[in-house]
């Protein structure tokens, strides 16, 4: 069996950063997004091989991951000539498969019991089968009507407020059989979840819903990528690199820490906070609650991070601080410059090699 794992989107709603990092490999504390979808699909010995199905940057994508070997799993990459949209993207990754296709939308983390959906699949003998999740506000999603029976009703692709009949939307998790394919055209973009589901509710095939309660966000904008690292530096979610911390543990004892940062004795550390491979904290600089400092970060005397991600090769002069805020690789922020972003849920966002001079205020 083939995992599809769709990760070619140019991740719009993550500019800057993803000008230059395409979302599927947008850092989640100091491993590349995607790591976590692998890893969820290896654990099912049935798939014997991952596809990625890319079209924006595949360079920088197939330079982290390489053949998979380094994960355990056997990767295989699908350039789409242009963007064929999610319907035609899975159509031509899947050229040849004849067996049950499982599909990942590859900017969700879960962990679904992925084993159980399939098993569903192959009893229910669905032509598709679909993973439904919860959520306050379906507009941003596609919204699943289910049967009593577990069949699906309708789908509606970002329904209007006023079209909201459930709590249900799509999960971006199916398993699919390429029979069904067909009615895909080749060469165009078409969307999965706009034609083809539709289509499946029209011919009253059999397509089914698998409801799951647990942990799910996609990461695909800046309030939701903010989102999941606290989710995973609280517990809420527990996974790498804080699985390791007990649950109960205080929040301000939350700290992850490389074991080759250089955190000098004078540094103020405040969990939850993770601090990457090499990054250097000086004395009486601040860090935390919620910092999350990435690989070979500086962070200079007097600074201050708190509710803050900044990616690989940031450097903070003395007294610079930044709350509010995701800061892109190698960001300079000079002598005293202040980042602030609104709140929690609207932070300031800037862009790979961002310098900001001394006293500047952002
Ligand atoms: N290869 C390829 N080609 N991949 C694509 C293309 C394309 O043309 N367009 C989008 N993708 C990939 C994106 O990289 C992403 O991983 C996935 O398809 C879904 O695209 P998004 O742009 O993230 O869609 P969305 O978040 O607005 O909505 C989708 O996900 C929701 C769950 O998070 C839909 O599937 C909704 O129905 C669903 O509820
Ligand atoms: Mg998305």
């Amino acid at each position: 069996m083939k995992a599809i794992l769709l990760a070619g989107g140019q991740g719009t709603r993550l500019r800057p950063l993803t000008l230059h990092t395409p979302k599927p490999i947008v850092p989640i504390f100091d491993r590349p997004f995607l790591q976590y979808q692998i890893d969820l699909v290896r654990q099912i010995p049935a798939i014997d091989e991952v596809i990625l199905s890319l079209n924006y940057q595949p360079g920088r994508i197939e330079e982290v991951f390489g053949d998979g070997s380094s994960l355990g799993v056997k990767i295989r990459y699908v350039v789409e000539p242009e963007p064929l949209g999610t319907g035609g993207a899975i159509k031509y990754a899947a050229r040849g498969v004849t067996d049950s296709v499982v599909v990942f939308n590859g900017d969700v983390l879960t962990r679904i019991d992925l084993a159980a959906v399939i098993a569903l699949h192959q009893t229910r003998r669905a032509r598709a089968t679909i993973v439904l999740t919860p959520v306050d506000n379906p507009t941003a999603y596609g919204l699943v009507e289910t049967h009593a029976d577990g069949r699906v009703k309708r789908f509606l692709e970002k329904p209007k407020p006023d079209e909201i009949t459930t709590n249900h939307i799509n999960a971006g998790m199916y398993v699919l059989e390429p029979e069904t394919f067909d009615r895909i055209p080749d060469g165009v973009p078409w969307s999965i979840e706009r034609k083809y589901f539709p289509s499946l509710v029209e011919r009253d095939e059999t397509f089914v819903a698998y409801v799951y309660e647990g942990y799910w966000i996609d990461i695909g904008t800046p309030e939701k990528y903010t989102q999941v690292h606290r989710d995973i530096m609280d517990g809420r979610f527990a996974t790498a690199p804080f699985d390791a911390l007990d649950v109960n543990v205080a929040p301000s004892s939350r700290i992850v820490t490389a074991p080759d940062a250089d955190v000098a004795p004078g540094a103020t550390i405040e969990g939850p906070c993770f601090i990457g491979a090499g990054a250097v904290i000086a004395a009486g600089a601040h860090v935390g609650p919620y910092a999350v400092i990435g690989r070979g970060a500086q962070i200079g005397e007097g600074a201050a991070v708190a509710d803050a991600i900044l990616w690989p090769g940031c450097r903070l002069d003395g007294g610079a601080s930044v709350r509010h805020a995701i800061l892109g690789h190698r960001c300079h922020l000079g002598n005293s410059v202040s980042v602030t972003g609104v709140s929690v849920t609207d932070a300031a966002v800037l862009g790979d090699d961002t310098t900001l001079t001394d006293y500047t205020q952002v």
